[in-house]
């Protein structure tokens, strides 16, 4: 089951999960459409040839949804009846956190095998150093703020881009970092506009033309829009626009980073329930598969990186 906002990577493992229980003499059921379709009974077999051809491919062939029934405890019920009258014995789920917070409440009631795998363009689980779809929409976000650079330089503009994240600003603070911004505003550190306003100043006063401000969509101060009136109102002579890149960062083939990182949780998952593991996410830390509780995954995101963070005041001159 693939569940909440989608991901690039997402298909591959699916793929992985689908050829690897086959292989290890399961039956093989997709849910569609999260747990909405957990409590619905849209439960569909599945065969190594309905997952050919989807490793290259954005979105999820099972579809995905935000269930606010599934939060409830008649929802809930609902989902285990459609499981147990499915002969549903052990379940892998991709999401992101809101995916683990309501398999953490399901399985503290009911008792199914489960084994989650990440899978969220945010980076914000605990347990695996990346998540799936995670470095596809650093590289979209990148790429459109290279691009939206060109056009920035050639009018000595200033602009401010935001990007997803509603509660955490890894896409921000990677895809700022890796096209050159010269500010990066994030919900994981308190932002000073006054700051980002005298950085504005001083480009000014040494001539350089371009300043662009990479800004998560959650972050504490506000969204781009906000960010802009403040420089307007301080500037009312400079050139500035805004661009919102949005759901784009959302789709697209996965990256090769993102296709091996599926299919190698999607294959360890698998062997995870084999072996009898359960309520636990399959991760990759330092290169090697780890399982956490999933009451753990949700405990909050990993701490940002500090060096990272004051790295860009240095290079961003
Ligand atoms: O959780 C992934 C994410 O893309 C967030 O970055 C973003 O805030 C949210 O989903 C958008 O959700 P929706 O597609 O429901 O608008």
């Amino acid at each position: 089951m693939t569940s909440g906002g989608d991901s690039p990577g997402m298909n591959a493992a699916i793929r992985a999960i689908v050829r690897t229980g086959i292989y290890r003499g399961m039956n093989v059921y997709g849910i569609r459409r999260g747990y909405q379709g957990m409590i619905e009974g849209d439960i569909i077999p599945m065969k190594t040839t309905d997952v050919s051809n989807i490793i290259c491919r954005g979105g999820t062939i099972l579809k995905t949804a935000r269930s606010k029934e599934f939060m409830t405890d008649e929802g809930m019920e609902k989902a285990y009846v459609q499981l147990t009258g499915n002969n549903i014995e052990a379940l892998i789920l991709i999401g992101g956190d809101g995916t683990f917070r309501g398999a953490n409440k399901f399985f503290e009631k009911y008792t199914i095998p489960a084994v989650g795998l990440p899978g969220t363009i945010d980076k914000d689980l605990v347990g695996t150093d990346y998540t799936i779809g995670f470095d596809t929409a650093v590289n979209t976000a990148m790429e459109a703020i290279d691009k939206i650079k060109d056009t920035a330089e050639a009018h000595d503009r200033v602009f401010v881009v935001e990007v997803m994240g509603r509660d955490a600003g890894y896409i921000a603070l990677y895809s700022g970092i890796a096209s050159g911004a010269e500010d990066i505003l994030i919900p994981e550190t308190i932002t000073d506009i006054e700051d980002v306003l005298n950085r504005i100043d001083d480009d000014e006063r040494r001539k350089k033309s371009v300043h662009i401000i990479v800004v998560a969509e959650g972050d504490d101060f506000g969204s781009a829009e906000k960010v802009h009136e403040s420089i307007a109102q301080r500037f009312p002579n400079k050139d500035i626009r805004t661009c919102v890149l949005g759901h784009i960062q959302r789709g697209g083939s996965p990256s090769f980073a993102d296709r091996i990182l599926a299919s190698r949780l999607g294959y360890a998952a698998v062997n995870a329930i084999y072996e009898g593991k359960t309520q636990v996410m399959a991760g990759i830390i330092n290169n090697e598969i780890v399982f956490t509780p999933f009451a753990n995954v949700v405990k909050g995101a990993p701490p940002m990186h500090s060096d990272l963070l004051n790295m860009i005041r240095v290079l961003s001159v």
